[in-house]
């Protein structure tokens, strides 16, 4: 208990013990957890380090931003999009959505709270969440809390930091570089070369951005991409592909897809795309890599206007060298190089999650560990896979609520200086 007690700094910081479950973030996730347990009687607190809810969409995407799936597979539970509604809200759409669904259904994350340590303490079977404030206001940055609970809701998304690689001689490049979750739109490139790093949906679509901009986008395409069309025959490609799956084995779904993407698209292969031997479905599902829904990129690749080249070699004043001799002179380069989760830099002594930040077991297993853990969010089948992922877990702290605990209506007995109750 002293070790434990030291390594908390237990009596230097104000404790708080949650009657409920201990969500951390709230994006969709989080938000989704929270209404769904809220719908089972039971009260829950989200921690969120940003000073608003959904800040992926409100802060670290760009202007022209849709969702590229149907409305139907972004919806959270209890709660659907107004009818009048696109068949593809816009981003601010999406947030104002958002943004009703915590109002409507009273969740009110506590904002400027982030988590820097969580773990389950055996000795009295509770996990113990360590934040730091993030806000502006004096003191504010300085002040720790740690919150204690039963239940631990790791809601902190697979895009929680953006993936910013070594690339050779980058700091003396000299123009302006960016990492994507940092662009808004093409305003302040009108008339410049832009090396776009990065040809998944945000390095497409940044670029077509670009044009619309009157910048000279040149897109890196390091390796192999699937890109299909976002709709085939006025149906989404999507909601085909999950039609299909009822009835389908995964490969034969794949090799549907490719035929309808060449009818759709053309052979890609022509615009200097190189399609990967394995189907998009499949590898997706084997390693994370999300297919290109088309929005327009690939006719602006075939006019030209967007320009793909192979890997970067390495970097130099104003200019940068590629693998394959070329060099070309460019003003400013976009990072579409990604993002990954950041449970390992906070969640620790739990074999639930693998290095990467994921479950190690996958969907639709993925969202129960153990001790109260529960991971909402973690599917790499976005929106529609936090949904059921958060039904699933409300459900389950809901019937243990219901039948194994009485809500527990004093402070812990583990410990003297748990000061609050929420
Ligand atoms: C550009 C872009 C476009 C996308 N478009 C779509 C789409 O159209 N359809 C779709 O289904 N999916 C899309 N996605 C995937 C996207 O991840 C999900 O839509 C959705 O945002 C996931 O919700 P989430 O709550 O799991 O994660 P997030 O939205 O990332 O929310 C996680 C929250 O946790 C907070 N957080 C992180 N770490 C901590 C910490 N240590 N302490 C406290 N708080 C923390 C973050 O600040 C954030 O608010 C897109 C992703 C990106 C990057
Ligand atoms: N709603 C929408 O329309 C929309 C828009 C944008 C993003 N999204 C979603 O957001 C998530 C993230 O998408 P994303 O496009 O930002 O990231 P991403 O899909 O992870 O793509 C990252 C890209 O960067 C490349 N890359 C990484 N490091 C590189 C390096 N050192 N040199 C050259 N290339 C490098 C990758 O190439 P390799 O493949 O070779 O590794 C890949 O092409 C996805 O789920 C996506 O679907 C949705």
């Amino acid at each position: 208990m002293s070790s434990m007690a030291d390594q908390f700094g237990f009596f230097s910081r104000r404790c708080v013990w949650v009657n409920g479950p201990i969500i951390v973030g709230a994006g969709p996730s989080g938000l989704a957890v929270a209404a769904c347990l809220k719908e089972h009687g039971v009260p829950s607190v989200i921690l969120e380090r940003s000073d608003c809810i959904a800040s992926l969409w409100q802060k670290r995407t760009y202007d022209r931003l849709k969702l590229h799936l149907p409305k139907q597979f972004c919806q959270l539970p209890r709660f659907p999009f107004p009818e009048h509604y696109p068949e593809y809200p816009t981003k601010q759409q999406f947030i104002d959505y958002l943004e009703s669904y915590a109002k409507h259904l009273e969740i009110s994350p506590r904002f400027n709270q982030s988590v820097q340590l969580a773990r389950y303490d055996e000795t009295c079977g509770l996990w113990r969440v360590r934040t730091t404030g993030t806000g502006t206001a004096a003191g504010c940055r300085s002040q720790e809390v740690e919150y204690i609970g039963r239940w631990l809701v790791v809601a902190t998304g697979e895009n929680a930091e953006s993936v910013v690689p070594e690339l050779d001689g980058l700091r003396e490049f000299g123009g302006d570089v960016m990492h994507v979750c940092d662009y808004k739109s093409g305003e302040a490139y009108r008339g410049k070369r832009v090396l776009v790093v990065g040809c998944g949906n945000s390095g497409m679509e940044v670029c077509l951005d670009l044009c619309d901009y009157d910048a000279f986008p040149a897109m890196v395409v390091r390796d192999s991409v699937h890109v299909l069309p976002r709709e085939v025959l006025g149906k989404s490609t999507f909601e085909l592909a999950v039609l299909l799956m009822k009835w389908l084995p995964l490969w034969l779904v794949d090799k549907i897809l490719l035929v309808l993407a060449w009818l759709a698209l053309g052979n890609i292969e022509r615009c200097g795309l190189r399609r990967p031997s394995t189907g998009p479905l499949a590898l997706k599902n084997t390693e994370g890599r999300t297919p290109v829904l088309d929005t327009g990129a690939l006719g602006k690749i075939r006019s030209g206007d967007i320009k793909v080249v192979p890997g970067i070699k390495r970097f130099s004043p104003g200019k940068v060298a590629l693998v394959d001799g070329q060099v070309l002179d460019i003003d400013s380069v976009v990072l579409a190089t990604g993002y990954r989760s950041n449970v390992p830099q906070w969640l620790q002594g739990c074999e639930f999650f693998s290095k990467d930040g994921f479950p190690k077991t996958t969907f639709p297993n993925g969202w129960k560990g153990q001790s109260g853990l529960y991971a909402v969010g973690f599917t790499r089948r976005g929106l529609s896979g936090a949904s059921s992922d958060a039904v699933r877990t409300a459900k389950d702290i809901g019937r243990m609520w219901k039948e194994e605990l009485k809500p527990a209506k004093r402070p812990v007995a583990c410990h003297r200086r748990c000061i609050s109750q929420i």
